[in-house]
């Protein structure tokens, strides 16, 4: 079934909670979707469309009723493949206090190595490696709760990346930070697919956020409604709509100028993209 670059495959998942009780929800109905290698995919959709309970089964915090997930050839349901799904497939959660374990940032980026056995030299190693990937290398002996909430996420993705994934779920690990922090962990988000070739799937409610994704994939009802590059997705306005979603800031400027009447090219979805445009028209004129 799965296409050789297929770094998490997703075929025809559906994910029941509480199944065959009164309390039963359908969370996730017949997803089939591809992760590669190295792609940065936003991951969208209104409250409860089933985004945090797709992303538990990208490295088998759950498993699935029905259908089925393969991580880099190893089945979510072979009990046996487990750990090595965990290791290859890290996460990293909203809140920032809750995911870090040590008092010292060293010693919590230095949890998952040293959990999975490894050698003090080749812990050391690793540590430093992940830290000075994310930028914290100087922080190494400081306390975590006196770092700003950016930081501290920066420290819970480099927890993750001492255990060398391949691929690094963000669910809304930018929601709670201020403008400063978010840009922080997008940007450490963007490095490590550049630079490390590590897959991302980044789970937010901010569209400027999805816009700077290769790929955006938008839920609604526990069913994937649009999958796309962000141009092709952002361009489907009534689509968006009727899910609930918005598009980003730039692309209902854009629409606005369109309807009064401004000759604009193809879908800005950027700022400078925007400038660029009325620029040129404006040169057009004069
Ligand atoms: N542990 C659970 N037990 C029962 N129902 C659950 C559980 N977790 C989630 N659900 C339900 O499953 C559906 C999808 O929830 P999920 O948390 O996956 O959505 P989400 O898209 O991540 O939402 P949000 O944007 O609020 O984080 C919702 O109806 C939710 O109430
Ligand atoms: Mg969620």
């Amino acid at each position: 079934m799965s296409e050789p670059t297929a770094l998490i495959e997703v075929a025809h998942l559906t994910h029941v909670y509480h199944a065959g009780t009164p309390h039963e929800v359908r969370a996730v109905y017949d997803v089939s979707l591809t992760i590669r290698p190295a792609e940065f995919v936003a991951l969208v959709g209104g409250n409860g469309s089933g985004k945090s309970t797709l992303a538990k089964h990208l490295n088998a915090l759950l498993l699935p009723t029905e259908g089925r997930v393969v991580v880099d050839g190893l089945d979510t349901r072979d009990p046996h493949a487990l750990w090595e799904i965990r290791r290859r497939v890290g996460m990293v959660f909203q809140n920032p206090d809750n995911q870090i374990v040590a008092t010292v940032v060293e010693e919590d980026v230095a949890f998952g190595p040293e959990n999975l056995g490894l050698p003090p030299e080749e812990i050391a190693r690793r540590v430093e490696e992940a830290l000075r990937a994310v930028g914290m290398l100087e922080y190494r002996s400081r306390e975590p709760h006196l770092l700003s909430g950016g930081q501290k996420q920066r420290v819970a993705i480099a927890g993750v990346l001492a255990m060398r994934p391949r691929c690094i779920v963000f669910d809304e690990a930018t929601t709670m930070l201020d403008p400063e922090g978010r840009r922080e962990v997008l940007d450490t988000a963007h490095q490590l697919r550049d630079r490390e070739g590590i897959a991302v799937v980044h789970i937010t409610h901010s569209m400027e956020e999805a816009a700077e994704a290769d790929r955006v994939v938008a839920l609604h009802a526990g069913r994937v409604v649009l999958d796309g590059p962000p141009r092709e997705v952002f361009r489907e306005a009534r689509r968006l709509r009727e899910v609930n979603l918005d598009l980003p800031e730039v692309a209902r400027l854009h629409a606005c100028l369109v309807r009064r009447g401004v000759q604009l090219e193809t879908q800005a979805l950027h700022p400078g993209e925007l400038a660029d445009q009325i620029l040129r028209l404006r040169r057009a004129v004069v």
